[in-house]
């Protein structure tokens, strides 16, 4: 981040939307379907990230409206901003949607996050069909830039100023944009933006670079170009429309290296399709591709957060675009939670916000000697089912876990917290999933109560 601008704001705003949200649930009672524990707005702020959902304006009221206000810390316009959403005619001007948008945020504390400025989809027919000089293109791209973040200075925290500049096999995309400008119209689209508002943080956003790949690669060297030159750069957006079971694993190690150069990353367009219809078992495996996600951008500090392309498969760009495929949210067309959303929360630090009763956790010692023992803990259901777990205790004598397999643990202080790998999030009615460890001891070794979360 180059300011703190926007942490200040939304922390302050926050508390006043959590109190304006509290008087909202209370007067609508149960009635809405929502996820026990902390919001992930929440819990995202806790661990120094944010969490934001794209959003349709006509939409922000109901449920849809108290669930982006209440879960979310960035709202990202899914297609408001866009200039064929704003400028639909040549100097004819459409801002409500947008207008509504950035209002709706700053109601309940959020930041926004503007795209896109300069893309090759979704332009006004007149721009797209203009036969247009390189003078007259670069002027129409400078002005647009000077007058839609201008309009939203100081209200719009970043700007996805340049969208999906290339290829897959990372070269330059033939665009409009490209093809009357050539490579340099990035650098100019940035230096616009940064002349129109100062304090907005600047991105370049793609899809298909959230592992390393000859097209991520491409965005790399085009950061370092543009950073070596001074133009200004302060983000890379990876948009992440991902497929279940395709978790790019080198996510973390790209997040990194862009890092590396002295930028933010953002996940900026999160979503996790399947084919139709949903089953248990793809769930259960998208809330582990969730969970990567969301623990790739953990482990890297200038990953800032994650923004999913909409909260509820009611709201998905998915369906019309891939026919056959969806469910790709963390929530379902109806506003209940999915397993994705309780991986999105735990993954932040929440708990996994399922009723555990019905399902029990055993620890038992196996074997223990001098100061090392190996333990494990069962978690068993009856008339219940988990899709994902997490087994929390206290080691009240000093004991240290040192490593675990079937799990994921971690100890802080007396307290370790496991949860599950990819492959034994599932707990079904019947039947149970055992997890191991070591540990250190010294002096007395007593059996901890182990909670579900
Ligand atoms: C999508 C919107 O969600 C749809 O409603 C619209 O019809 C097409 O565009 N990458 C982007 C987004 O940067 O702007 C796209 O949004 C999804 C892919």
């Amino acid at each position: 981040m180059r300011t703190s601008r926007s942490s200040v704001r939304s922390r302050l705003t926050a508390l006043f939307a959590g109190a304006a949200t509290l008087g909202a649930l209370l007067a609508a009672g149960t009635a809405t379907a929502h996820a026990a524990g902390p919001p992930l707005r929440d819990l995202a702020e806790a661990k120094g990230k944010v969490m934001g959902t794209a959003v349709t304006g006509s939409k922000l009221t109901g449920t849809y409206g108290e669930i982006a206000g209440r879960e979310f810390n960035w709202l990202t316009p899914g297609n408001a901003m866009k200039w064929g959403s704003v400028e639909p005619a040549r100097g004819s001007f459409n801002w409500a949607e947008a207008d509504q948008i950035v209002d709706f945020a700053e109601a309940h504390g959020q930041e926004v996050r503007g795209h896109t400025l300069v893309w090759h989809s979704q332009n006004p027919g007149w721009l797209d069909n203009g036969n247009w000089t390189p003078a007259e293109l670069g002027r129409l791209m400078d002005d647009h830039i000077a007058l839609e973040v201008g309009r939203y200075k100081g209200r719009v925290a970043a700007w996805d100023v340049v969208n999906e500049p290339f290829n897959e096999d990372g070269t330059y995309r033939q665009t409009l944009w490209y093809n009357g400008l050539g490579t340099d119209y990035i650098a100019r689209a940035l230096t616009a933006a940064r002349a129109a508002d100062p304090a907005a943080e600047l991105y370049i956003n793609d899809y298909n670079v959230e592992g390393v790949n000859a097209k991520s690669t491409a965005l790399y060297n085009l950061v370092k170009s543009l950073k070596e030159r001074g133009v200004p750069i302060d983000g890379v957006g990876l948009q992440a429309h991902l497929i279940v079971g395709q978790y790019p694993s080198t996510m973390q190690q790209n997040i990194q290296r862009f890092a590396d150069l002295g930028i933010d990353v953002a996940i900026t367009e999160l979503d996790i399709r399947m084919q139709l219809p949903a089953t248990q078992a793809k769930l259960t495996q998208q809330a582990a591709d969730y969970k990567a996600v969301m623990n790739a951008c953990l482990a890297v500090s200038r990953c800032t957060g994650v923004t999913v392309w909409g909260f509820t498969d009611s709201d998905s760009w998915i369906p019309g675009t891939f026919p056959g495929q969806g469910a790709a949210t963390p929530y379902d067309e109806n506003y209940n939670p999915k397993p994705a959303y309780h991986a999105i929360a735990q993954a932040l630090g929440g708990g996994t916000g399922q009723p555990t009763e019905g399902c029990t956790a055993t620890y038992s010692v196996g074997s223990q000697w001098n100061t090392g023992l190996t333990g494990q803990v069962r978690i068993a259901c009856a008339g219940a089912s988990l899709s994902s777990w997490k087994a929390d205790w206290t080691f009240g004598a000093g004991q240290r876990i040192t490593q675990a397999w079937n799990a994921t643990c971690t100890q802080s202080g007396t307290t370790v917290s496991c949860t599950n790998a990819a492959w034994n999030g599932s707990v079904p009615d019947g039947g149970s999933v055992t997890f191991g460890f070591n540990a250190w001891w010294n002096g007395s070794n007593p059996v901890p109560t182990v909670t579900l979360g």
